[in-house]
């Protein structure tokens, strides 16, 4: 089996973004920069977004951390991503998704300029992707690719099973793994026999939020499996595939921590370089 080392390709990808970006800094005389919103205290959002920040220090994007309480109203956040979109020195608006109930998350999204949309997840930008015209591209599916071309992986042809249809993982990547001649199915909470499908696939990108989900007996021998799940169970970090097992019959396979997660980073991070360039240039 060989591991989709994320972390390793992203840390490569991470230091030529960097040197890029030094010699920018000196062409457009200012550092790219991205506002993170973060409302209420989520843990795993903390963690996200703490993470976030120290990798755009990294390559030396500057961050601003915009924490804001739990209570806060629709009106008072659609203000500030209003002012942000006018701010001329901010490149990426990132917010950073659960918010909280009371707030209708698709507007506020859709208030944030395309322009400057870290993410990708814009109805427009949303809308070129799935016409197959160039985009920001969503940070997590954008990594995954990324990463299966850093090992060579020829998508074209393959039966593909993603599991998840979210609009942050799974439907955006069935798009790509279309666009690259992947044979596509979906599965999500009302597969029938999830399994049926898994056993039959080339690659398997799970991203059903499940710890362990996918076993061993449901991979096919020499199976592409990439695992984007975060889970924490007893205080450990585990994906949506059952590592020890599933290595045992897959060619190649990502591990939780250090594959998808460090990729997502780097893909947020080239979104944000690649908005920075079209703003300033
Ligand atoms: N929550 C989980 N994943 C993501 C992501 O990629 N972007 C944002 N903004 N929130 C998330």
């Amino acid at each position: 089996m060989i591991l989709l080392d994320g972390a390793k390709v992203a840390n490569e990808r991470n230091l030529r973004l960097k040197e890029q970006i030094e010699k920018d800094i000196i062409t457009y005389k200012r550092a790219p920069c991205l506002a993170i919103i973060l409302v209420g205290e989520n843990p795993a959002s903390m963690s996200y977004v703490k993470g976030k920040g120290k990798a755009c220090k990294l390559v030396g994007i500057t961050h601003e951390l915009y924490r804001l309480d739990e209570s806060i109203s629709e009106e008072e956040l659609s203000t500030l991503i209003i002012r942000l979109n006018q701010e001329d020195h901010v490149d990426g608006i990132l917010l950073q998704l659960p918010i909280p109930k009371h707030l209708n998350e698709t507007m506020l999204i859709d208030l944030i300029s395309k322009d400057k949309d870290a993410d990708g997840f814009h109805v427009i930008n949303q809308g070129y992707l799935y016409q197959k015209k160039p985009t920001v591209y969503p940070a997590t599916p954008k990594g995954i690719m990324t990463l299966l071309k850093a090992y060579d992986i020829n998508i074209s042809g393959m039966d593909a099973v993603i599991i998840g249809r979210s609009n942050i993982v799974g439907f955006p990547i069935a798009r790509l793994l279309m666009d690259a001649g992947a044979t596509i199915t979906v599965c999500h909470r009302q597969t029938k026999d999830l399994a049926a499908h898994t056993k039959r696939a080339d690659l398997i990108i799970a991203s059903a939020g499940r710890a362990e989900l996918v076993t061993k007996d449901m991979v096919k021998s020499g199976a592409v499996v990439v695992d984007v799940g975060v889970n924490r169970v007893d205080g450990k970090l585990v994906g949506d595939v059952h590592f020890e097992g599933v290595r045992q019959v897959a060619a190649y396979l990502s591990p939780v921590p250090r594959g998808v997660g460090p990729m997502t980073i780097n893909g947020l991070l080239e979104n944000t370089y690649e908005l920075y360039l079209k703003h300033v240039k």
